[in-house]
């Protein structure tokens, strides 16, 4: 698996420029308000939950900060989780807590079954659980199984000695010659995926960094204890797990070179194939033990897999022959193209209804490693608006939506100026080219004061984006034009909506080049609704025939928009200003 971080790229911003559209506003007309819901049928009351849920991730170093050391905190997020309840979220997820010694900011865990102290204690884990589990919220963990820090004590042991009994729970392979490691594989931080150990004279593999080897997933002992990591968290009551990296279990078994590829990447290593170390067919064996893990515990816990596959046939595989292994991958993130082109979204969202088999899609635009969608989608000129478009496919579509925090206030990528200020291992090996993933990883904005509201300290672990005087939750609260208020509305007439949280979603006016529409087909007797978002700076008229879709409905009642339609409108002629998201009730 490679992270390709994709930086926002002037072109894709070029051609909406050139459009005429009053300047870059955060600022548009009030969201009107969501129409009254009528009742949700009792076939769709079995639906597990994840199937409607909106899951928040939290990046806990930079969510709240309650203790003043700059780094966020669980005790901040229980403190919190009031505003996530009124946004309407169901589950958040956390990027890892565990105990390490941060190279990766988690993600090199030295304790798989305690809290890091900088994060708190597992009593107030246990409180946060409960607190959440108050005001209907799920927490869902993050589980790093294909590799663990250097520091922890399995790693320890298995590098002490060729024949200590956990030698073998890790990769460990001769070199070619001297200091030439086995093979030619790389780390997705940059160079030789092989480190040396002059201790035990042989070199381990890591497919991330140095100090993050991977496990032998060969090795059963191996799935053993990472499986006793999955009870102890479930007994605790946790609703489920993101499974890092869950593609990168297996290796060739020959460790055979990977093909070298035309030019270098931004390490300046030269480019390689990924068939010998990524999504080999073994994972499936594993994913489907894993899931009959947490099949034998109540409540429909759920899986989402951090897969990121090349096409909709191999995505298809992480749901598992009979939907038992992943129930949620999040490929449909790297699905969606970065830029706001009608036909690519069409055809991700078609994809989605049409071509998964009856399992569940997950969309996603933001996450910890990627630069925020703020900067990915906008222009420089009509970010506001986009940022609106997105939220708007996020929650209207039939899929289980992922967000990331800010992204509901219009949080930008706040990337460092100089090598100094990196924190993040990516960037600072792979500086200038890849500055890493501290811009979108700056703490949350909640107020136009100290640190955004975010921390007492004098100094955070990463700089406030110089934006928080207003793009906050304080400020926005109060401007029923902002895009939290926006998010607000979406998120509510999704949960409200019995077509929106159930209906199918039928694609309309497929050629249209501009405008994107969709109808959520209510399965019961109740009203559908329609959905058309104009994608272009210049206005647009639609027009809609239902009829073959069983729907004699010649009008729409409007239930949320971003302009200034009526509140009613035929459907033969529904007038679009620029860059504008309708949603309404066919009558
Ligand atoms: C994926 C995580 O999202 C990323 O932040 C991390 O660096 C790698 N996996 C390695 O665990």
């Amino acid at each position: 698996m490679k992270y390709t971080v994709v930086r926002p790229l002037l072109a894709g911003a070029m051609l909406l420029c050139m459009a005429s559209f009053s300047g870059c506003k955060r600022s548009r007309p009030a969201p009107s308000k969501p129409g009254n819901s009528t009742a949700v049928t009792s076939a769709s009351h079995s639906d597990p939950w994840w199937k409607h849920a909106i899951i928040y991730e939290v990046y806990p170093r930079s969510f709240q900060d309650s203790n003043g050391d700059g780094v966020g905190d669980l005790n901040g997020i229980a403190d919190r989780l009031d505003y996530l309840q009124k946004i309407g979220v169901n589950a958040i997820w956390l990027t890892p807590i565990y105990p390490s010694p941060q190279h990766d900011f988690g993600y090199d865990i030295s304790n798989y079954e305690a809290i890091d102290p900088m994060y708190g204690t597992m009593q107030q884990f246990d409180r946060l659980v409960a607190e959440a589990k108050k005001r209907n919220i799920r927490v869902i963990m993050d589980l790093v199984m294909n590799h663990t820090s250097d520091r922890h004590p399995w790693f320890q042991e298995s590098r002490s000695s060729r024949h200590n009994p956990k030698r073998n729970w890790y990769v460990w392979r001769d070199g070619k010659g001297p200091g030439i490691p086995p093979n030619n594989w790389q780390s997705d931080f940059g160079h030789s995926a092989w480190t040396y150990d002059a201790k035990t004279k042989q070199w381990y593999y890591h497919k991330f960094e140095v100090q993050q080897p991977d496990l032998n997933w060969n090795n059963p002992d191996v799935q053993k204890a990472m499986f006793n990591v999955v009870r102890f968290w479930l007994d605790r009551g946790v609703a489920g797990f993101r499974l890092d990296a869950v593609t990168c279990l297996f290796e060739d078994p020959q460790f055979r070179d990977e093909k070298v590829l035309p030019g270098k990447n931004e390490y300046g290593d030269p480019n390689i194939g990924e068939e010998m170390t990524n999504n080999l067919p073994q994972i499936h064996v594993v994913l489907r033990a894993l899931r009959k893990v947490t099949d034998g515990y109540p409540g429909n816990r759920v899986l989402i897999g951090e897969t990121y596959l090349p096409n909709i046939q191999e995505l298809l595989k992480m749901y598992g022959k009979n939907h038992d292994e992943n129930q949620l991958p999040m490929d449909l993130q790297v699905g969606f193209i970065d830029k706001l082109n009608v036909n690519a979204f069409r055809q991700k969202i078609n994809e989605a209804e049409t071509e998964l088999d009856g399992n569940q899609p997950l969309f996603v635009f933001d996450n910890h490693d990627r630069p925020r969608s703020w900067d990915r989608y906008g222009d420089g000129l009509h970010n506001a608006a986009i940022a609106r478009i997105l939220a708007a496919i996020l929650f209207t579509t039939r899929s289980t939506a992922m967000m990331y925090y800010g992204e509901e206030l219009g949080m930008v990528t706040t990337t460092p100026k100089t090598k100094a200020e990196v924190q993040d291992p990516w960037g600072k090996s792979g500086w200038p080219k890849e500055k890493g993933r501290d811009g979108e990883r700056t703490p949350m904005q909640w107020t136009p004061g100290k640190n955004a509201g975010f921390s007492t300290a004098n100094k955070t672990w990463l700089p406030v984006a110089p934006d928080y005087k207003t793009v906050n939750v304080e400020v926005e609260s109060r401007d029923p034009r902002s895009l939290y208020q926006w998010y607000k509305a979406l998120i509510a007439i999704r949960h409200e909506n019995p077509a929106l949280r159930y209906g199918d979603n039928i694609m309309l006016n497929t050629s249209d080049p501009n405008v994107l529409s969709y109808l959520r087909k209510n399965r019961g007797s109740g009203p559908s609704v329609l959905v058309a978002i104009n994608f272009t700076a210049q206005p647009h008229t639609v027009s809609f025939q239902l009829k073959s879709f069983g729907i004699a409905g010649t009008k729409v009642k409007t239930l949320l928009q971003d302009s200034s339609i009526a509140a009613s409108v035929p459907l033969d002629h529904l007038e679009l200003p620029p860059l504008t998201v309708y949603i309404g009730e066919v009558q």
